[in-house]
């Protein structure tokens, strides 16, 4: 009997539910991914008990030994897989991660540059309703109408024109590769930060699928929860020069204690995506989201930028009967999670959207290769031919389950459920 169901059985419940539906459903958010059991049982460790402000070998606690072990492995681990000088395995999320290595660098009222949410940066990148919009004066850029791709020679203009402090480079609905050695020719010519946060690309950084940003960057922002499949939170790379300023804005600049069982979990991750396995995982995200690319295109369906270099693509349902909030919520019934993200152009609200976000690195994690993306694409569009079809809803559903059933996930935790 679990310690769990013993003690709360409320919340024994809804994590045996949580498992059953990561079991049964097909997991297409690009921002997710199944961590391994060693990452789980590394964070559902007794590490979470400790105190340990500051940094290994230099903490405001006694009894660190053994957490210190885990930081420096994560931290060594990093920057071997990475191929940086320095790492801060600290901060508790992507969010923190931004808003330490921002502060690092710059003051209240600078001016940046970030990727404008609707054509696919993040909230952190400079949203009026985050603290990047509050704290700075951002001035956005992004992707050329025509083609979708980032819009460097505007970006270029601009930059010249607004001589921001510090240019943003990153993305969370982007499918194309980012050139980052031309993003960081921009930022010298007008002497600014070159931030790259590659929080949804880092698997496919550290396996040499996307270019790397590190021999460009000033300093690198990651989560390690996405491709890079780690526990949830977030992590800082940069040159040797602007560690300690990094380490300082991190604790005490804006955190307390570090979460040191998540520190151990981002370790085995790193450790991990080390492997050869992870290298042919990684390869294979890309050639699934272009295989899911190809069949859409085949059924009509037009994508934004035309197809996918990384991990995702982005349907554009401007010309089709269907919002992104509707398209969402038939394919959660018929068992494929994705989420609804606005398109370059956009004239939908945030809420209801004009697009789709697919993304592959979850279902590749659980063994899923081009046929059965290439299925994945004809049940899309049987889907979002008939959203309200229920026989269509009902049949899709129980052929989604069926493919799950073959490509097992958890199967011990599923077991016990
Ligand atoms: C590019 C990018 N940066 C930062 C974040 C924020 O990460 P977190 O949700 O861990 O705060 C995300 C999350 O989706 C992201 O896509």
């Amino acid at each position: 009997m679990s310690a769990l169901f013993e003690t709360d059985r409320d919340i024994y419940e809804a994590i045996q539910a949580e498992i059953r539906r990561q079991a049964t459903q097909l997991e297409l958010i690009a921002s997710e991914n199944f961590v391994s059991r060693a990452v789980l049982e590394a964070m559902g460790s007794v590490m979470t008990n400790k105190y340990a402000e500051g940094l290994p070998a230099k903490r405001y606690y006694g009894g660190c030994e053994f957490v210190d072990v885990a930081e420096s492995l994560a931290r060594e681990r990093a920057c071997q897989l990475f191929g940086a000088q320095h790492a801060n395995v600290q901060p508790h999320s992507g969010a923190q991660a931004n808003m330490a290595a921002y502060f690092a660098f710059l003051n209240p009222g600078d001016k940046i540059l970030g990727m404008n949410l609707s054509h696919g940066g993040h909230l952190t990148h400079g949203s009026p309703v985050n603290f990047s919009g509050r704290f700075f004066n951002v001035v956005p850029y992004g992707v050329r109408e025509e083609d979708g791709h980032i819009a460097y020679e505007a970006l270029r203009e601009l930059a010249q024109r607004e001589r921001p402090r510090m240019i943003i480079a990153g993305a969370s609905a982007y499918p194309r590769i980012i050139d980052f050695e031309v993003m960081a020719e921009i930022a010298r010519e007008v002497e600014a930060i070159f931030l790259v946060d590659m929080a949804h690309i880092a698997g496919l950084v550290a396996t040499d699928v996307h270019p790397s940003p590190i021999p460009h960057a000033d300093v690198v922002t990651t989560t390690t929860h996405k491709t890079l499949r780690g526990p949830r939170g977030g992590m800082i790379l940069c040159p040797e020069i602007h560690g300690k300023a990094i380490d300082k804005t991190v604790f005490p600049g804006m955190q307390g204690g570090p979460l040191m069982h998540v520190i151990a979990a981002k370790a085995v991750a790193l450790k991990e995506a080390m492997t050869p396995e992870f290298r042919t995982y990684a390869r294979q995200i890309v050639a699934n989201a272009q295989a899911l690319a190809e069949r859409l295109v085949e059924h009509g369906f037009e994508l934004v930028s035309g197809g996918t270099d990384n991990h995702l693509l982005l349907v554009d349902l401007r010309r089709r009967d269907i919002t992104g909030k509707d398209a969402e919520a038939a394919l959660e019934r018929a068992g494929i999670t994705v989420n609804k993200n606005t398109v370059p152009g956009e004239t939908r609200s945030p809420f209801v959207t004009s697009g789709l976000r697919i993304g592959t690195p979850a279902v590749t994690t659980r063994g899923l290769a081009e046929p059965e993306m290439r299925q994945i694409g004809d049940w899309i569009a049987e889907v979002l031919a008939a959203p309200s079809d229920e026989s269509v809803t009902r049949r899709v559903r129980t052929e989604v389950a069926e493919l799950c059933a073959a490509f097992p996930l958890y199967e011990e935790l599923v077991a016990m459920a």
